[in-house]
């Protein structure tokens, strides 16, 4: 199905089961632990050898030798497998960085080798005996130390200029021009990258953790040059992953690689948790640059929004300047993004890549400038909202609804209560302040498949190669389809994560809800013309529901037209120009109330509230849990999370989860989201765009407003611990 031209009434809009805030249907298998993780596959593996990745003790150059006697003797080891005697072991284009090194280095804890043996302890302990030896090459590591040197992406992320912002800027009354910085960040979701991994002849299975199926199967087939018809991947429940599965990482190939020297034996392999920090990816510091000029009225004349970040030779910048593109008016703008070389681990897409970091920046800087002009934050963003997109004025948004989030959810948080001068309130020992900040989120759509079926007991099963990473995927695949198919949803089976099953859009950039629920409308849809031209219905007036078909004064039940056989049918979604066409976008309001204490300035977070609009709401129970899940990340990334780099070594020091501090349950009050009705005919026939990302853009920075209205201090350097805060207060 192509979807080019706008959503009219569709089946979709009954709303009998979307939009309803159903439990997740996986629900029971992962709180009862019965859910079937990467690792945990004794079902299909039972006779698996354990697999533990030696990563390189240097940060670049190259590996002089590898002594393995005392490993190989050690007790249970069966093989051993470094570049020496792995095979094919390429670089997938998708990848920066190999995911085996040798002889070359090109960063710290890149895989050195893999040791299988009978027991995970067996494997570990004989990894340790292994001895490598290496020659040190000088490395960069520190971005500011390497800015002068950053140069244009050759990825195609442009620079952006429209009228004269630098004339404009000079000429404007009131301006700001800052600087803020913000860190390294690492995923760190719940269960690390694992692999079970197993060879039937020159067939590779792997159960895996991946957010992106046909991406992985691709990158697998470049990895080790096995064609792709070859490779089977399989990874129905995913730990999280907010980006840091999109690609296949070395837990999948060195699992592959150790089954294959044992013969095919399951190997199973889950990376450490200060592995993940050090061998896989995570989102790149920045150091971004704001210039915003306005009239006394308060309306943008000028904005400019410029970046710096760094990554591995070949790799991409973090396009911090997107929202900045999009979000206010102004005549007279212009974004640029710049990519140094940095020889840290690779550096990649980290929930809402771009948005989450640049609106750390843009969104202070609005504060800074509503500051200045003496003017309500909420009110300076209304004046200068936009429906047409500023760099292309014949652009309009399909949907943009900034100006009622902003003023449902001030309303719904108290806005109007806040003393604009900063440091008035005080609760005991505390220093209490409001900040807000507008939330904004590129909607992206990709092509997404699926088969769906009807057997002669009136049960439907979707299966798609679509990924659950605790989005709830499952579950609004299965309102889909049972909206679609007029059965409750316990009459809905829904298989995912599955390479033999039809490729779908997989989760990543806030893209799978929409995508793949899309795709499952397609082939819904398609299954419902066969049905009826099976009954000889005429398929303009048919209607599914209540477990039957009915076409005028003829009603037929499912299973019945289903027959012995079943029936079943595949199709796809395909997104035609109507995202170009369009602007697409995400929106919402953040705000927040934090106490800072007077004595240690310590920041708490007391109070969090937004409101959200992007498009139908497929699932409000499932939808907020994105929503306040994303908020949480979003205290981390204000608050605390910073991966420290090593500047000597090039290597992130705080590796485990004592060190690199993420919220807790302690950290976190009590969040308030609201969803705005509507619908985007222009976004898919689902009138759907995606929630997962939206959450994060804006509340990091909303924080920090609030953290400035409570005590007076400004800290342009994220994340804003309490050493920041102190020296600083009055
Ligand atoms: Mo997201 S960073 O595309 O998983």
């Amino acid at each position: 199905m192509k979807f080019d031209t706008p959503a009219t009434a569709n089946p979709t809009d009954r709303m009998k089961v979307l939009g309803q805030p159903i439990d997740r249907v996986d629900g029971k298998l992962k709180t009862t632990g019965t859910a079937h993780y990467a690792y945990e596959r004794s079902d299909v593996a039972p006779d698996a050898a354990y697999g533990y990745i030696l990563g390189s003790a240097i940060a670049k150059g190259r590996i002089e030798s590898i002594d393995d006697a005392d490993a190989k003797a050690a007790p249970g080891v069966l093989a051993i497998v470094t570049y020496k005697n792995a095979g094919t072991v390429a670089k997938a284009k998708a990848h920066t960085a190999r995911m085996l090194a040798g002889p070359d280095v090109q960063h710290y804890d890149q895989a050195v080798a893999v040791v299988v043996a009978e027991t995970f302890e067996q494997a570990r302990a004989a990894a340790k005996l292994l001895r490598v030896t290496y020659a040190r090459t000088a490395g960069s590591f520190d971005l500011e130390a390497v800015k002068a040197s950053a140069t244009k992406p050759k990825d195609g992320t442009p620079d952006t200029a429209v009228g004269n912002f630098a004339g404009a800027f000079a000429k404007a009354a009131v301006k700001v021009d800052e600087r803020y910085t913000t860190p390294d960040q690492s995923h760190q979701m719940m269960e690390p990258h694992s692999t079970t991994a197993a060879w039937k002849g020159d067939k590779l299975t792997l159960w895996t953790s991946n957010q992106m199926i046909n991406w992985a199967v691709r990158d697998m087939s470049e990895t080790l040059g096995v064609a792709k018809e070859n490779i089977h991947i399989m990874s129905p429940y995913v730990g999280g992953g907010f980006g840091s599965k999109l690609w296949i990482r070395s837990d999948a190939v060195m699992a592959a690689l150790g089954s294959r020297a044992i013969g095919g034996r399951p190997v199973k392999l889950a990376l450490a948790r200060p592995q993940v920090m050090n061998n896989t990816t995570h989102r790149p510091a920045t150091i971004q640059r704001l210039r915003i000029g306005a009239q006394k009225d308060g309306k943008i004349t000028a904005i400019a929004h410029e970046s710096w970040s760094g990554d591995l030779p070949g790799g991409g910048p973090e396009t911090a300047p997107n929202a900045t593109r999009l979000l206010y008016a102004g005549a007279n703008r212009m974004t640029a993004t710049r990519l140094a070389v940095l020889d840290l681990p690779e550096g990649n897409a980290m929930r809402a890549p771009g948005e989450a970091v640049g609106l750390l920046a843009l969104e202070a800087a609005m504060d800074e400038l509503a500051e200045k002009l003496k003017m309500d934050p909420v009110q300076l963003r209304i004046i200068n909202d936009t429906q047409v997109d500023p760099e292309k004025p014949s652009r309009q948004f399909s949907q943009r609804d900034l100006v009622g989030c902003l003023k449902t959810g001030a309303e719904r948080f108290g806005w109007n209560k806040r003393n604009p001068v900063p440091g008035q309130i005080r609760d005991g020992r505390w220093l209490v302040g409001m900040g807000m900040a507008s939330a904004f989120r590129d909607n992206v759509t990709m092509k997404s498949g699926a088969r769906v079926g009807i057997d002669k007991k009136g049960v439907v099963t979707v299966a798609t190669d679509m990924t659950d990473i605790g989005t709830g995927s499952y579950t609004i695949i299965a309102q889909t389809a049972a909206e679609l198919m007029g059965v409750p949803v316990d009459k809905v089976i829904v298989l995912l994560g599955d390479s033999s099953f039809p490729a779908s859009s997989g989760s990543g950039g806030q893209w799978g809800g929409n995508s793949s629920t899309a795709g499952v409308y397609a082939a819904c849809m398609a299954l419902r013309d066969s049905v009826a031209r099976k009954l000889g219905f005429n398929s303009t007036d048919v209607v599914f529901e209540d477990g039957k078909v009915k076409s005028g004064n003829r009603s037929v039940s499912l299973s019945e037209a289903a027959g012995d056989a079943g029936l079943s049918a595949e199709d796809s979604i395909e997104f035609g120009d109507l995202t170009k066409t369009y602007a697409q976008a995400t929106f919402g309001a953040h705000f927040v109330e934090v106490g800072v204490d007077s004595a240690t300035g310590e920041i708490r977070v007391r109070r969090m509230s937004g409101a959200f609009a992007a498009g139908r709401i497929l699932n409000p129970k499932s939808a907020r849990s994105q929503v306040i899940g994303a908020m949480t990340m979003g205290v981390g990334a204000a608050l605390m999370e910073d991966a420290v780099v090593d500047k000597r070594f090039g290597y992130f020091v705080n590796h485990d989860l004592a060190e690199y501090h993420v919220p807790a349950h302690a950290d976190i009050p009590m969040q308030d989201v609201f969803f705005m009705d509507e619908l985007d005919e222009k976004s898919s026939p689902m009138k759907a765009k995606g929630i997962g990302e939206l959450g994060l853009c804006g509340v990091g920075a909303a924080i920090a407003n609030a953290v400035y209205n409570a005590c007076g201090v400004r800290i342009r350097e994220y994340p804003l611990t309490l050493d920041k805060v102190i020296g600083k207060m009055a």
